[in-house]
């Protein structure tokens, strides 16, 4: 599978013909519930809940992913209530970092296309910045939350993946 990054339109349309078999991680959620609603209709969907899939369980992700085999993974799982990441901050990394960090590894072994959802907490809340933001504003977290969602600058490049930085839901 090809680098959607620096791919042409073309590529992605590629791409997602490839797709066949989704795991979508966090299903029960506000993104993953509206997911499962569009992407039901075309893939075979992988929605394995908390109890079942937990994104800090390192080796059992691993083991899942080798069993069932997605074509592509798409993260919705965070940990994301800014008040509750201050005072926890060893959750926020490991939910919103380092299991992501798993995740990226697990899915470049595999040669999985990985699509990861961040927020607009990477960038701060600087009010001269321009907006929209773009792909190449410098990130500028100020609490928890934004530094440990911002995972793409600490982790190894993995052959293809996608991060959304969204304002909202
Ligand atoms: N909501 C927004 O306005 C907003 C704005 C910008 C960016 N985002 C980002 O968008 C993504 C989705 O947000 P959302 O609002 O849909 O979140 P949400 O409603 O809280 O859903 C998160 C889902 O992830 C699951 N989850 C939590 N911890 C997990 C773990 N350790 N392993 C596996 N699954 C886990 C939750 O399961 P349980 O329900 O069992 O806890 C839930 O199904 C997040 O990455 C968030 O940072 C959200």
């Amino acid at each position: 599978m090809g680098n959607p990054i620096n791919g042409s339109r073309s590529t992605l349309i590629f791409m997602a013909e490839e797709i066949k078999k989704i795991l979508l991680i966090g299903a029960d959620g506000q993104l993953g519930t509206d997911l499962v609603k569009v992407l039901q209709k075309d893939y075979e969907l992988l929605c394995p809940l908390l109890d079942e899939f937990d994104i800090t369980h390192f080796e059992k992700v691993k083991e899942y992913v080798k069993t069932h085999a997605p074509d592509l993974i798409i993260n919705t799982a965070a940990f994301h209530n800014t008040d509750e990441c201050e005072k926890n901050p060893e959750k926020s990394f490991l939910v919103n970092t380092f299991a992501v960090k798993n995740l990226s590894e697990i899915c470049k072994e595999k040669d999985i296309l990985l699509v990861h959802i961040s927020t607009d907490y990477v960038f701060g809340l600087d009010e001269k910045r321009r907006i929209p933001y773009t792909e190449e504003d410098l990130p500028g977290p100020v609490n928890i939350y934004g530094i440990s969602k911002n995972w793409k600058s600490t982790l190894a490049n993995p052959k293809g993946r996608l991060i959304f930085r969204c304002f909202t839901l």
